[in-house]
């Protein structure tokens, strides 16, 4: 992250970020895409999986990132399984851990852990639809429209401060997966846009509020159309 202390302008100081997937990764590779380029302001040091087949892994390959795998499997106990992982992401020395698509419950330890450096995305307009199948939930409600949350993560599961939410007008004929398709470029764009302030220091957690540029956010995040 940038420093007051930084005075040599080739020092590279960016925010480091560990990125957490179980699946497709198409968060992860926004993540990757921006962070290739050098006006970026934070790198992703490394990718972490509970799942081996997930293809995100395949993505950070790709981009040449350090992957783990380490499977919930093999541990008793949520406890154990928070414990390990937590060893493996602080070897990397994070500044910013970010939730993209991994879908596992977190203790409240490890979330304490990562206190306000801990990001995650929602594919709803949260306080709606927390949990699974949000798009179904909400073309069943009959809602005109729909989107996605980033958020810091506190023990309230997708609880946390919004910082973020991407309106997405639900269409016509609409399904589940025509309208997580639109919501998953939103997702991209905010999960992004949210990281580098984060990583420009301007973005912080304060309480139960998240704080942009010294200015609390509304309750339910700021809202882009
Ligand atoms: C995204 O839609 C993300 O919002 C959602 O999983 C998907 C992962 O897609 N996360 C949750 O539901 C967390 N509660 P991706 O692997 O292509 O980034």
């Amino acid at each position: 992250m940038p420093s007051d202390t930084n005075t040599t302008p080739n020092a590279t100081e960016k925010c480091r970020a560990v990125v957490l997937i179980s699946g497709s990764g198409s968060n992860l590779q926004a993540f990757l895409d921006a962070a290739a380029d050098a006006a970026c302001d934070f790198t992703v040091e490394a990718v972490i999986s509970n799942k081996a087949d997930a293809y995100g892994l395949t993505r950070a390959k790709s981009a040449g990132i350090n992957t783990e795998v380490l499977s919930h499997r093999d541990f008793a106990d949520r406890e154990s399984f928070d414990a390990a992982m937590t060893e493996v992401i602080d070897a990397y020395r994070p500044d910013l851990v970010i939730l993209a698509g991994f879908m596992r419950i977190l203790t409240p330890g490890f979330v304490r852990h990562y206190s306000g450096r801990l990001l995650n995305i929602h594919p709803s307009l949260l306080p709606k639809y927390q949990g699974l199948h949000t798009h179904q939930r909400a073309l069943d409600a009959g809602d005109s429209e729909h989107g996605a949350t980033v958020h810091f993560v506190t023990e309230e599961l997708d609880g946390g401060p919004p910082i973020v939410q991407a309106v997405v007008p639900i269409e016509p004929g609409d399904t589940a997966e025509t309208l997580a398709q639109r919501v998953l470029v939103q997702e991209h764009r905010i999960y992004t846009l949210v990281a580098s302030w984060f990583a420009q220091g301007r973005l912080r957690m304060v309480g139960d509020r998240a704080e942009l540029d010294g200015e609390l956010l509304p309750r339910s995040g700021k809202r882009l159309d």
